[in-house]
């Protein structure tokens, strides 16, 4: 019998502030047509102080069980995607368990940057279809506010904060069709969030910095050929594609992949626009979205896919 992983449930938090592009424009040189025309956000989510990347794990993770109509204390296995944990250690992971209430499952951390959720669900599938893990939370959070230089035009417009989260177990039906992920370490300079505790130099900003012009021909290149990828593997066609929901970054890079899976954008799940990039959380957040809206429906095949810094990049073919 082929076992597969499921989805049960998914969930996602936003916070409550709201930063438009014009309160940008107040305190660095652009403007709203700029910002919307080249990367079609107009505003993001800003966490409030009390706010972690664990606390608002929570809430999307709570919301995933409550769907899945599950006891928490099912979980066996919890992966935290998240360049922004709330400690170096106790893993984020960790904290969510216990947030939770539950005392024996296997928790922690991972970091792909912006594809971090993609690799969550590939660790995911891994686990259950060894038979290693039978329920599996994956989470991205992300407080991006914090790790933003809101004086940098170049990378403060692109950012927002947010958690998504899926909950998938063992099934004989069909859930995760396949995964695939990608590392390549040689990009560092174009895409960065130092760590200056850690590299013994407190006085290097530890904000991201990014050559944004570099990176976006990449990603688009690199989203172009993991979606040929993704349908190889499954011996699909680009018609068989119900929905794509993709890393929420630029909607230009959106917009590139669906044109290489000659697909309308009808069928692509963006909310970017009052989102902003919410790096390992966005493919979460956008998958609860359509799924919670009845766009996604249980048969529908989805192909989630992000690109992030490293580089790092990947996909999810699931049918829901
Ligand atoms: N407002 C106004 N002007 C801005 C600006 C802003 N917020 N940010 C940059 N500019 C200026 C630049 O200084 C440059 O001016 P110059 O020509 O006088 O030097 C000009 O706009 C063009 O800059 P460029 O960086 O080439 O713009 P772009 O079209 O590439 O758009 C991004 C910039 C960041 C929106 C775009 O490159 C992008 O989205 N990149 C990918 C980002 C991404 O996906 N990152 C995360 C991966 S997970």
């Amino acid at each position: 019998m082929t076992v597969y992983a499921r989805v049960i449930g998914t969930g996602g938090y936003l916070p409550a502030e709201i930063k438009t592009n014009e309160d940008i424009s107040k305190t660095v040189d652009t403007s709203d047509s700029w910002i919307f025309e080249r990367t079609g956000i107009t505003s993001r989510r800003i966490a409030a102080a009390h706010e972690t990347a664990s606390s608002m794990a929570e809430i999307a993770a709570r919301q995933a069980i409550e769907m899945a109509a599950i006891a928490a204390e099912e979980i066996d296995l919890i992966i935290v995607a998240t360049g922004t944990p709330d400690n170096v250690y106790p893993s984020t992971g960790c904290m969510l368990q216990h947030r939770l209430g539950i005392k024996k499952c296997v928790a922690f951390d991972i970091q792909a940057a912006c594809s971090g959720s993609i690799f969550g669900l590939d660790m995911a599938n891994q686990y259950i279809k060894s038979g290693a893990a039978k329920t599996v939370l994956v989470v991205g959070a992300e407080i991006c506010s914090r790790i933003v230089d809101w004086t940098d035009r170049g990378t403060c417009i692109l950012f927002g904060d947010g958690a998504g989260a899926v909950l998938l177990q063992a099934a004989e039906q069909e859930g995760i069709l396949s995964t695939h992920i990608h590392s390549d370490g040689r990009f560092e300079d174009l895409l960065k969030c130092p760590n200056p505790q850690a590299l013994g130099e407190p006085d290097v900003a530890g904000y991201i910095s990014m050559k944004g012009n570099e990176v976006f021909k990449v990603a688009v290149n690199t989203l172009g050929r993991i979606v040929d990828e993704t349908l190889a593997a499954n011996n699909m066609q680009k018609s068989d594609i119900d929905w794509l929901v993709p890393h929420q970054a630029n909607i230009r890079i959106i917009a590139a992949t669906a044109k290489k899976l000659k697909m309308s954008m009808d069928h692509v799940v963006v909310t970017l626009q009052e989102q902003g990039n919410t790096s390992s959380a966005s493919v979460l957040l956008a998958f609860n979205e359509a799924v919670r809206d009845g766009r996604i429906q249980r048969g529908h095949v989805v192909l989630l896919e992000a690109f992030g810094a490293g580089f790092t990049w990947g996909s999810a073919l699931i049918r829901y």
